[in-house]
Parts: C-alpha cells; structure tokens; sequence
C-alpha cells in the first residue's frame, strides 16, 4: 500500500495584510510547536494573498518554520506584458511550494476554465512549483450529472497533454459546500476521490497511487477527522477555518479527533 504523507492547507483568500499574515503564521506555528505534533507525518501549507507571501517565507525562513508556503494563483505565461499577473518563476523565488490552480472562485468570477487552467499547470510543472489542482460540481451539476463526472473531467483536462507531470494535488471541493456551512459527507468525499484517482490511473497509470486528494468544503476542526480516515482522501483545503490560528491548529491535529 502506497503511503501518502497527509496535507492540510489553508487557503486564506483574499484576507489578511502582511502584518496579519505574520500573526496568524506564527500562531499556527507556535500552537503546532510541541512534541504531540510532527511535520514529517502532517504536512501544513498556508496560502496567502500575493502580497503576503514575501512576508511569509521571510518569516519562515527566519524562524525555520516547517509549514510550507502557497500562492492562490499563477499566470499562464513565463513573463512580458501581461498586468497584474504573476509568473512561475516568481513564485519559485519566494520558495512557493504550492499554488492553487482552478479555484472554484476564479473559475466563477474570473471566466477560467479548463484550456487556461492546464497552461497554469505547466507553469508550474516548469517551474518546480506543485498545483493543487481544485476540481467539483456547482449544485445545478450535482443535480444533473451526479457527483463526481465534472470533478473528474477537470481533472483530466487539467492534466492532459503535458510532456512529463510532475508532482500535483488534487483539491475536491463541491462548489455547493464551500463557505456555505453544507458538508459533503465523508463518504460522498471518499466516492469521489476514489473516482478521480481511478481516472488518472487510467490515463497516466500508477503515479494515481502517490497523488494526493484532498477535501474542500466547510471543513472544520470538528468534522476533518471524517474525512481523514478515508482511504483515499489525503488531506483537506480549508478556507474559512484556516483564519483562526485554533480552529486551524485543530484541523491540523485531526490525528487526535479520530477514534481508534
Ligand atoms: P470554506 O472552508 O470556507 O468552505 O472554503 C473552502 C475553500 O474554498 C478552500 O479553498
């Protein structure tokens, strides 16, 4: 059985300045600090706006903080006359590790879709920087094609046609779940996740059996253990809940939520 290492990641989305960023990246730090918690089996990433990110990996770096450092987004293009975009290469020397590709938000309020989002792929895989892919069904979807075809779809189409893949994530995250307080079940979680990574076994082989599929969707310190008990679930996305350095502590110590 292939292990994967568990990643819970916060995304912060358009919240925090960098004063703030530092705050609430230190708390969660200090909080995790202690002989109950090992970086080796939890991986934790934060996922600040583009201007929070210098601050950030100043700080870890500093500190020798073990939480890794995302991007929500990344330009398609390697660089030149594109305002207001920010390039692969960019992102790479700030040490980002992961960026969001596809979030449900950008698809929704920015026109993105699936031709894009596989060249914001390849910027990263260009670049060295993981995307955690984010993929799920609006409410109409889930009522007219189930739960799981449009989730799978985008992931396929986001990582069709590259030359070689690198490392990537998946991100499940039904639309109808996120900030809304409505929680997919872990079992639907699971279903799906399993789907996805049957799909990509099924197009790219084993490498299915290293990538990791999160959970997304009012996730909170209260219900992730759920979800983390599945086989094929790897890890959650946390929007709302990543704000609060306790409630995010807590999601990260999901290992002690779950009953043996
Ligand atoms: P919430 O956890 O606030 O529902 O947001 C989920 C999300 O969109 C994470 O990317």
């Amino acid at each position: 059985m292939t292990e994967r290492t568990p990643l819970i990641a916060g995304n912060w989305k358009m919240n925090l300045d960098h004063l703030q960023a530092i705050a609430l990246i230190q708390k969660v730090c200090w909080t995790l600090n202690d002989a109950d918690f090992d970086y080796n089996e939890v991986e934790v990433a934060v996922f600040p706006p583009f201007t929070d990110l210098r601050s950030a990996q100043t700080l870890i770096d500093a500190e020798k903080f073990e939480v890794k450092l995302g991007a929500q987004d990344i330009s398609a293009h390697d660089k030149g006359a594109y305002t207001g975009e920010i390039s692969g290469a960019m992102l790479a020397k700030l040490d980002v590790d992961y960026v969001l590709v596809g979030h449900s938000e950008r698809r929704q309020y920015h026109g993105e879709q699936d031709d894009l989002l596989n060249k914001k792929v390849a910027s990263c895989f260009a670049n060295a920087l993981t995307p955690v892919i984010c993929v799920g069904e609006t409410l109409e979807e889930l009522e007219t094609r189930g739960q799981a075809a449009v989730p799978v779809e985008q992931t396929l189409a986001a990582l069709d046609g590259h030359k070689q893949l690198g490392d990537f994530v998946i991100a499940y995250e039904p639309v109808w779940a996120i900030g809304t307080g409505k929680v997919a079940t872990s079992d639907e979680a699971e279903a799906v996740a399993n789907e996805i990574r049957e799909a990509i076994r099924s197009k790219h082989g084993d490498i299915a059996d290293q990538i990791r599929i999160l959970y997304g969707g009012s996730v909170k310190a209260a219900n992730v253990a759920g979800f983390l008990a599945k086989d094929n679930v790897d890890g959650v996305l946390v929007g709302g809940a990543s704000l609060e350095s306790e409630e995010f502590s807590g999601i990260c110590r999901y290992k002690k939520h779950i009953v043996l």
